[in-house]
Order: structure tokens, then sequence, then C-alpha cells
């Protein structure tokens, strides 16, 4: 089954054709260069670009798979949680496609599909797995026991662990986005240098809480400011990369405990981070579980797992009519649409 797929969440318009797990063509349209002169997303800008970008993309990747829309069985588009503006754009033009070819729309959870980037990476892949979902927006540990069945076992009580990379990042006048530039400077840092905090959740000890360790971070270079003292910028942002993988090891370790799985799943802009992928790895093979995570280039926004995980939930009977909108947030256990 071929699926033209879409993806604009938030700041990449993205664009793929697949058939099954096979990526058969995908293109992204990044719009990094224009949000770092604000230092983050601006969401009226992010959609104004999706809305210039989405057309000739279609085009490109349409020309480069050398296929028309009659080659192409359904469409499948990322229609939440994400940015209400980006999303529209996607859902749009998707739902317009769709109902002038006469072809099925499958509506697809953006987090869902962040977890079937590791469908693509890892050719063996099946759950039931545990999956730790790590974004800009969202932190989840997920009990994932069939392709579009998704159980929450743990979350991020308030920042994500991508955003707590994003703004101490920021605090330290690394450019937008702050977790890749500070991943980047960490390697010629100290980690033992700063001790940070690790807030334990009461309540579900499988739970995150990331806001604490923003601020410590935030007040340090705030208070060394005002004293004149001179900071390292290289041997904070190693004690951040370590406090977070600390945090994000601890409470992946303590939910594989509570599941009878031996497989585990990375998804997210987050599994780019080099330290998070190489202790993880480590890990993995002392306990015996078999470790995925995305290749590099499907960790951030794509719509290669777009129509991965479409092709899934086609499968599972869900298909959306010319109604369909986009939302902000929404469970990824029993999303609507
Ligand atoms: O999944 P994603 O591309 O977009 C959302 O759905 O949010 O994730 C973006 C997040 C940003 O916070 C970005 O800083 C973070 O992923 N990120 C990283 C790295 N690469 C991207 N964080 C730490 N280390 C990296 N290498
Ligand atoms: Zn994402």
């Amino acid at each position: 089954m071929r699926i033209l797929a879409f993806e604009s969440s938030c700041d990449d318009t993205a664009v793929a054709v697949t058939e099954g797990r096979r990526v058969i063509a995908s293109k992204t349209a990044s719009q990094v260069e224009e949000h770092i002169l604000y230092g983050g997303v601006v969401p009226e800008i992010a959609s104004r670009r999706h809305i210039e970008a989405i057309s000739n993309l279609y085009t490109t990747v349409m020309t480069e798979a050398n296929l028309t829309l009659d080659d192409i069985d359904a469409i499948a588009v990322t229609y939440a949680p994400g940015l209400i503006g980006s999303l529209l754009v996607g859902v749009g033009f998707a739902k317009g496609l769709a109902f002038a070819a006469n072809k099925p729309l499958i509506p697809v959870h953006h987090l869902r599909s962040h977890i079937a980037a590791n469908y693509i990476t890892g050719a063996d892949l099946k759950p039931p797995f545990l999956a730790l979902v790590v974004s800009g927006g969202h932190s989840h540990l997920v009990d994932v026991s069939d392709y579009t069945t998704f159980k929450v076992i743990g979350r991020t009580r308030d920042d994500a662990a991508g955003e707590c990379f994003d703004k101490t990042g920021r605090a330290m006048g690394l450019p937008y986005p702050g977790g890749v530039h500070l991943d980047k400077i960490a390697d010629n840092g100290d980690s033992s240098k700063y001790l940070l905090p690790k807030p334990h959740v009461e309540g579900n000890p499988l739970d995150f809480s990331f806001s604490g360790l923003k601020t410590a971070v935030i007040n340090l270079l705030h208070n060394a400011q005002q004293k004149g003292e001179e900071i390292i910028c290289e041997d904070v942002a190693a004690s951040v990369r370590k406090t977070v993988c600390d945090i994000l090891i601890d409470r992946t370790f303590k939910a594989l405990d509570t599941l009878p799985y031996k497989t585990l799943v990375i998804a997210g802009g987050v599994s780019a981070n080099s330290e998070l992928r190489r202790r993880m790895t480590e890990e993995c093979e002392k306990r015996g579980i078999d470790l995925y995570i995305p290749d590099l280039s499907l960790c951030g926004d794509n719509a290669a797992m777009v129509g991965v995980q479409g092709y899934y939930e086609y499968q599972s009977g869900k298909t959306a009519n010319a109604d369909l909108n986009a939302y902000a947030t929404m469970d990824i256990q029993n999303p609507v649409y």
C-alpha cells in the first residue's frame, strides 16, 4: 500500500511517499534559519512558511518518486498535537488532495509517528515494547502493546526533556534549537563540574520533572553573571546533558522492570542526543535488552514516519472524513479526530 504523507506540526514542512515500512521518497524543508533570529519558533511565521513550502515540496517528492496521485493508495497527515496554525496547513493540504483525488485520508498522531520512525530503521522491530518518547514538547514512557495500542505509564509533570535542553541552551547564549548545540559543546566539557538537581516526583515513580533542573541552571548562570564570575559553558552543558540522561535512563529501566518486555525503543528529537544514544546502548547491552533508536535522519520531524504509522492506522480501520480538524493537544492513547 503506497501512502503519501504530510507533516507540519512545528517548524519542519515534510512530505514523503512510503510503502509499508519502506520509504520511497522523503523531503523536509526546515525553517530553523529563520526562527534562529528569534531564539525559538514564532508560530505565525511557522504557519506562513508551511503554506509557502508545502505545494512545491509535494511536487518535488512526487517527481523524485516518479509517481502521480493515481499511484497513491491513501494520504496520511499529522493532525495533532503541535502548533495549531502549523498543523492546519498540513491538514488542509492533505484533505484537499484526498478529496480531489478520492483517496482515503488517515489522521496520524505526532508521537505515534515518532515511535514509528523505529520501524523504518529497525526492519525486524515488532510490538510489544517500551518506548521512551522525548521531543521538544513531550517526555513519555509508553507501553506499546500493538501498532495502534498505547498506554502512557510515565510522563513529565512540567517541562519536556527537549524543552529543558532548549531553555538552558538559550540561557547559555546558544542558538535555537538549544538541544542540538548544547549536545555539541558538551563534548568538550566536564560533566562533574556542577551537581544539578534530579527532582523526584511524588506519586508515580515513572514520572519526570525537568523544570527544577532548568531553573537551577538559569540561576547558576545569573548568579555567576552578577558576581562577575567566569562560567565555562561547555562544563554547564556537559552537566545538564549528563543530568537529563541520568533521569531518563533511571525512569526507563524502572519502567522496563514493571513490564514483561525485553525491547526498548527511543523516539523523538532528543533521541538524536549523543550521550543518550551511547549510554542507552551500553545499559541495554549490560541488561540484555534489545534497543532500537532511529537513524539520526529520522529522529527529528519527518513525513516518512507519518506514512509508516499511517499504514498501521489504516490497517486498524482508521480514516477521517472531510471534517477532519487539527488539535494542539491530543492524548496518544485514545486520540479523537
Ligand atoms: O521531535 P522534535 O523534532 O520536535 C517535536 O516534536 O518537539 O524534537 C525537537 C527537540 C528540540 O527540543 C531539540 O532541541 C531536541 O529535540 N534535540 C536534541 C538534539 N537534537 C534535537 N536535544 C538534545 N540533543 C540533540 N542532539
Ligand atoms: Zn516531533
